[in-house]
């Protein structure tokens, strides 16, 4: 570089020259003594521009900069040299080998994303969404529901109570009647639905229950259930039927083959199970379908006379039909998951494993 005319920064150029041979240790203690934020030369030289008349500080400004301009320059040639080059702004102090962070990225869990999409697929029938508390009392889990007194659903050994008491349904009616439990099924909310106000009614329930059941490949003591119905004058069996078809076949495949089996529930008659086709063997029969080409999908069935009446609808006048689905079963014929306790155990290698990210 030529002399900048200035004796102060001139003698510095014989340092500029000898950065071509310095070693690493003393390369840095170079930089920081020429360059260094605090007590570098050429630092504390800039900083003393405001203090010179303007003609001065543009002269002296050019050539002072000019002069850290090389300095940088060899600073940097010679770090390239040694190896010891380091990575400027953000970077800097990093070790650039190091193997890259994997970004969390948030992913629905299987279970959710099964609920989301039966909720979505009745909105566009026109069902709206209805929620109800998970502790119950008797009556709207059972007595509501026209479950006979000796129902083994209400046994201490199949039911999680919550308080003590006689065993009962609770009155017919007294809604606050008999011992408080866990839910065992999202159908109470039907006649949380039907109290408050009148019919029509077109509603889907999402929620938790909760079962003194075993933990095994398709028992989860806690559970996700879906419940819908419909009441309306004029509503079939029909209805049901044309509806739940739509659903199964806009859910899984338009040509999935559907059945509907007749069944018991206490709170509906008729009543019926709805399977569809296995969706891994497509009816040919293998160890997911226990070689019945089927799967049972929900349980439904037309709304008894007698619910109805419990909630005050008069059913001479208004009919209704009601399902009821648990998504941790239809995810796993979904997602071919063999055992529920994947879903609901929460490890996350699993769970990463089926939102398509293997890594952490
Ligand atoms: C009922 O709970 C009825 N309330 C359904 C209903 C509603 C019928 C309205 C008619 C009208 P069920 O006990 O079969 O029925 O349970 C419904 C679904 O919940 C089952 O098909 C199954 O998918 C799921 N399920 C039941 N028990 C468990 C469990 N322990 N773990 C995981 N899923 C379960």
């Amino acid at each position: 570089m030529q002399p900048t005319g200035y004796p102060e920064l001139d003698a510095l150029l014989p340092r500029l020259a000898a950065i071509g041979s310095l070693e690493a240790e003393a390369l840095e203690a170079e930089r920081v003594a020429i360059l260094g934020r605090k007590q570098g030369v050429l630092t504390q030289a800039l900083r003393a521009l405001p203090k010179l008349s303007p003609d001065d500080r543009r002269r002296f400004g050019a050539e002072a900069n000019r002069l850290k301009a090389a300095f940088e320059e060899a600073f940097l040639a010679r770090e390239g040299q040694l190896g010891t080059a380091k990575a400027a702004g953000p970077l800097a102090g990093q070790d650039l080998t190091m193997p890259g962070r994997g970004r969390w990225i948030g992913a629905l869990h299987p279970v959710t994303r099964v609920m989301q999409e039966v909720v979505e697929i009745f909105r566009e029938l026109g069902f709206a969404v209805a929620v109800g508390p998970e502790a119950e009392t008797e009556w709207y889990n059972f007595g509501a529901l026209n479950f006979p007194a000796d129902h083994p659903a209400m046994d201490m050994h199949d039911t999680l109570y919550l308080t003590e008491g006689p065993r009962g349904r609770g009155e017919e009616g007294k809604r606050d009647e008999g011992r408080m439990l866990l839910r065992t099924h999202t159908s109470p909310v039907q006649i949380r639905v039907m109290q408050s106000g009148p019919p029509p009614y077109r509603v889907v329930i999402p929620g938790m229950v909760y079962r003194n059941d075993p933990w095994d490949a398709s028992h989860a003591p806690g559970f996700a259930q879906i419940e819908g119905l419909a009441v309306d004058e004029g509503i079939g069996f029909r209805d049901l039927k044309a509806t739940l078809t739509h659903f199964a076949r806009r859910f899984f495949d338009a040509r999935t083959r559907v059945r509907f089996r007749p069944s018991y529930f206490p709170f509906t008659e008729p009543s019926a199970e709805l399977d569809v086709e296995c969706q891994i063997c497509h009816g040919g029969g293998c160890p997911a379908c226990k070689q019945t080409g089927w799967m049972e999908l929900l349980g439904c069935g037309m709304v008894h006379p007698k619910v109805l009446e419990n909630c005050g609808v008069d059913s001479e006048r208004y009919t209704g039909w009601a399902f009821g689905l648990g998504p941790g079963r239809t995810a796993q014929q979904r997602y071919d998951i063999p055992d529920i306790r994947l879903e609901y155990g929460g490890d996350m290698r699993f769970l990463r494993q089926l939102a398509g990210q293997d890594r952490p």
